[in-house]
């Protein structure tokens, strides 16, 4: 897997920590009143323009989406051709620090997946806590090893 550890969101070239400082942003809309942790989502397509996410929940517990879902279905909905480039990820817990990165789930893996298949071009990933280190992941590929794809449904 091709992946890079940074110290800290200061060692983020000045384009990828501002896709960062927008995914931090969209954190802070998350709606999570049963979890209490705020995960926060930026897209950034080919044209600059970025699409953000937040977790939403809901008292029925499995209605509820990730925060990556949310942007990624927003960015595909509202621009189906554009080429996906990068995407930011943050958590934040409201009582604890979150000093780690956050790594995606499963089904966020999976779907993030679909969309770089289906764009033939790969969508870099970097994730982030609230302070501490940045993982940077050249591709959604890497992150989901003997993937379920299209080709089987044949
Ligand atoms: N969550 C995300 O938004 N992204 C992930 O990758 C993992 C978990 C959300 C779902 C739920 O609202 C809360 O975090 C706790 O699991």
């Amino acid at each position: 897997m091709d992946i890079k550890k940074y110290n800290s969101i200061e060692e983020l070239s000045v384009n990828d920590k501002a896709l960062m400082e927008q995914a931090i942003k969209s954190r802070e809309h998350a709606y999570a009143p049963y979890s209490h942790f705020r995960v926060g989502a930026a897209v950034l397509l080919e044209n600059g323009e970025i699409i953000l996410g937040s977790n939403q929940e809901n008292a029925a517990y499995p209605s509820g989406l990730c925060a990556e879902r949310v942007a990624i279905f927003a960015a595909s909905a509202q621009h189906p051709n554009k080429i996906i480039k990068a995407m930011a990820v943050t958590c934040r817990h409201e009582t604890n620090v979150t000093d780690m990165p956050l790594t995606s789930c499963g089904s966020c893996r999976q779907v993030m997946l679909e969309y770089e298949l289906k764009q033939e071009a790969p969508i870099k990933v970097f994730f982030y806590g609230q302070r501490g280190s940045v993982l940077e992941i050249s591709n959604c590929k890497s992150l989901l090893p003997l993937f379920f794809d299209k080709n089987i449904l044949r």
